[in-house]
């Protein structure tokens, strides 16, 4: 088949491009080689095989020539950021998937498929339980009071006790930011425009991917990227709140794996799921497993990490999918996150700018100006 990648440059894109390829697809990527997730150009990992199209999602010319003769699409070019240019996310991620939408009905396009990348995100703080009242909940964002006097846990808005987290499925959403909204309006056209213009569409709503090839600029690649970079250089990384935050990872083979799984399986047509590694773990527990992989590579032993009391006004405590849904089609995680930290951390010690990449990070945190201390 013919297949489109927009985003087929970065991460998670060129993953999937890599599997089409080899599996004797014809595939096309559209990518306009953002920065800063390409802050050196254009990457070496863009496959050679594949037909590439420098150009915007927002320009609707750049993607009618990119849909040219397609079969199908994949959708993976994204705005992902903290940044409070709030237009930016749903133009690039909203508007683009209107205005593939809009072509494939304007031009008439046989599509077999078009799979939009959706994220955990959506999810926001996702289900909680109450014991004492025996009730499902939607927690509300904790208030800068409470994290200020350390209490991070979420409480019941009943009663007051402390609430358990849930695995929570796809049918709940709360978008907490610009982004997560972005991605839910992705998730919702898919479905409202594939059923009623019958044109078979998927939504995939990864959680935290791991793996090679995630950029090293990218403010949203979070807590893999930071540990490695402090263990790299010995140096102790911090934990925000208690470390106590739950957090499920997946592995980039396992999402390949179910972005292929989408293109094969009508019967995944207009429906939602979740991506997810199934396991969950703490921030700390999550930051030993990162320790563990990079001690491989030092002699000394490495710092354990520090738990000053800071926090990030606006963070989900918890953010852990259920994934029964994905794995009543035949799919299921086959790699753990050790696994994901050890690709990555190979892949670090491969880079020759190690020092330049955890200034521009750290110089990026501290222009976001998130990070708050408690008393
Ligand atoms: N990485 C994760 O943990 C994660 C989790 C949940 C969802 N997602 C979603 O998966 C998709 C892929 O994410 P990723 O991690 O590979 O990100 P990435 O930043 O590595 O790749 C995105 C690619 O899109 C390109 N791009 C950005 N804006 C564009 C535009 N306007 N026009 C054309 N190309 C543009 C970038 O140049 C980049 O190559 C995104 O839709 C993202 O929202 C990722
Ligand atoms: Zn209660």
């Amino acid at each position: 088949m013919k297949i489109l990648v927009t985003g087929g440059a970065g991460f998670i894109g060129s993953h999937t491009v890599d599997r089409l390829v080899a599996d004797g697809h014809q595939v096309r990527i559209l990518d306009c080689l953002k920065k800063p997730v390409h802050l050196k150009g254009m990457p070496p990992w863009v496959n050679p095989q594949a037909e590439f199209i420098l150009g915007d999602v927002r320009n609707k010319a750049d993607l009618q020539k990119a849909m040219t003769a397609v079969d199908v699409v994949y959708h993976l070019a994204a705005y992902q950021d903290y940044l409070p240019d709030l237009s930016n996310f749903i133009h690039t991620n909203g508007v683009s998937t209107a205005l593939i939408y809009e072509i494939i009905l304007e031009q008439n396009l046989d599509i077999k498929k078009v799979v939009v990348a959706s994220s955990q995100f959506v999810q926001g703080e996702g289900l909680y339980s109450c014991a004492p009242c025996s009730s499902a909940v939607t927690p509300v964002m904790r208030a800068e009071e409470d994290l200020l006097n350390r209490r991070w846990q979420h409480r019941c808005p009943d009663c007051g006790h402390t609430m358990d987290w849930l695995w929570t499925g796809e049918d709940h959403s709360a978008p907490p930011n610009a982004y997560a909204l972005s991605k839910k309006s992705q998730e919702q056209q898919a479905m409202i425009f594939g059923q009623r213009y019958q044109i078979p569409s998927v939504a995939l709503r990864y959680s935290i991917v791991q793996g090679a090839r995630q950029s090293f600029y990218n403010a949203y690649s979070g807590a893999c990227r930071i540990f490695c970079l402090n263990y790299y250089f010995a140096k102790a990384p911090t934990l925000y709140e208690d470390g106590g935050q739950c957090r499920d990872f997946v592995n980039i083979h396992d999402v390949v794996e179910a972005n292929i799984l989408a293109l094969n399986t009508p019967a995944m047509d207009y429906q939602t799921f979740n991506v997810g590694g199934g396991r969950a773990y703490t921030i700390a527990e999550f930051a030993e497993t990162v320790r563990a992989e990079v001690q491989r590579h030092h002699q000394q032993p490495l710092p354990e990490p520090v738990i000053p009391g800071a926090y990030r006004f606006g963070d989900t405590r918890n953010a852990c999918s259920k994934i029964d849904r994905l794995k009543s089609m035949g799919w299921t995680p086959k790699y753990s996150a050790s696994d994901s930290v050890a690709e990555y951390v190979d892949w670090l010690y491969a880079q020759d700018n190690v020092e330049d990449i955890l200034n521009y990070a750290e110089q990026t945190m501290k222009k976001l100006n998130v990070v708050r201390q408690t008393a």
